[in-house]
């Protein structure tokens, strides 16, 4: 059953959209992050529980150096396995070696992804913050010249293990460049996690007023300091409808020491649910594809909710 209306006498507040769409983020930023590699059989039937649970976006994988993302080598392989149902899938491509690889399997979604900081940019990608922009440049050309769409990232938007503060000036411009150079929707991460709600009203705002509306941005939020909830909520009063988030909050980025999990998809569709927005998701779904995936890797989920509704399930 999908339960999307809220709990009976609760209205949804006015000025909250009737609808938002979930970017669902587990297979690619949860399972980059595990000590262990899932096995490819694992990842298609993670990827097509969470499509049959309704999610509507599914980024699938990445196609990056195998040696700098072991857990994520398998892309080609994985790509090949779903086939037809993974085309429409999101991928992630830093360059024009991994477009080369996700056109080769007929991939019809890519994702770039920016820095906000010179120290990030160099660890994560191996090149500076003016670099990574040479680096896209041709990638997201030729990616658009093939009629593949494409979505930006943007790291580091509100804090950086190394640097610090990130000022909301640097971030917008570093942002404002990716999406400019063909993006269609262009992703806030908070990477590590350390953000706050005024400040992300404050970030949403600043990039409204550099141009880039809210219907083409999106929120991506780690939940390191428990605030990635609060802070979807601020992004939702603000006006975004786009929420990434990880099934089972499985995630982080082996480049950022500090990350931890992603937002999880069941709390954030609890939230929605309770407010009365359709997500389309299938809660009882997604918990058991969580609790199975938990199973597979050996630990229960950080999710408040997977928890809730999934007691005792899991190992020890
Ligand atoms: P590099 O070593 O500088 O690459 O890595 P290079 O261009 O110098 O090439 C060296 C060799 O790598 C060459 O092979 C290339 O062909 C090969 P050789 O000629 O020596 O035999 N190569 C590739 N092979 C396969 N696929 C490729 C590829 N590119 C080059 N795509 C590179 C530069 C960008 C590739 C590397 O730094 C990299 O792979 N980085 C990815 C790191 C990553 O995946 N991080 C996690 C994702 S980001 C994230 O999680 C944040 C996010 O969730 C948002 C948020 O939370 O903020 C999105
Ligand atoms: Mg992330």
């Amino acid at each position: 059953m999908v339960e999307e209306r809220a709990p009976a006498g609760v209205s949804r507040p006015g000025d909250l959209p009737a609808r938002v769409t979930i970017y669902e983020v587990g297979a690619r930023d949860g399972l980059q992050n595990e000590d262990t590699v899932v096995p490819v059989d694992a990842k298609v039937e993670f990827i097509h529980r969470l499509l049959a649970a309704g999610l509507p976006v599914v980024e699938a994988t990445s196609f990056v150096h195998p040696k700098w993302v072991p857990q994520l080598a398998d892309a080609a392989e994985l790509m090949t396995r779903l086939g037809d149902s993974g085309r429409d899938l999101p991928v992630l491509v830093p360059n024009e070696r991994g477009l080369d690889r996700a056109l080769e399997l007929g991939c019809r979604h890519i994702a770039i992804f920016g820095s906000a900081t010179e120290t990030f940019a160099q660890r994560n990608l191996n090149s500076t913050l003016d670099e990574q922009f040479a680096m896209f440049e041709p990638t997201v050309t030729r990616a658009r010249a093939a009629g593949l769409d494409v979505r930006a990232y943007v790291s580091m938007c509100f804090g950086d293990p190394w640097e610090g503060d990130v000022p909301i000036d640097q971030v917008v411009q570093v942002g404002k460049c990716l999406f400019d150079l063909g993006a269609s929707q262009l992703s806030l991460g908070d990477t590590i996690g350390v953000g706050t709600a005024g400040h992300v009203s404050d970030l949403l705002t600043a990039f409204n007023e550099a141009g880039l509306p809210d219907d083409v941005l999106a929120v991506h939020f780690h939940d390191t300091y428990g605030q990635a909830l609060a802070n979807a909520y601020a992004a939702l009063q603000h006006g975004v409808t786009t929420f990434d988030a990880s099934a089972g909050g499985l995630g982080g980025c082996p480049y950022a020491e500090s990350a931890t999990g992603n937002l999880a998809t069941e709390d954030l569709v609890w939230m929605l649910h309770g407010l009365g927005i359709h997500t389309g998701v299938d809660l009882p779904a997604l918990v058991a594809t969580s609790t199975w995936m938990a199973g597979v890797l050996g630990r229960p989920s950080p999710s408040r909710v997977v928890t809730a509704l999934a007691p005792g399930t899991m190992p020890a």
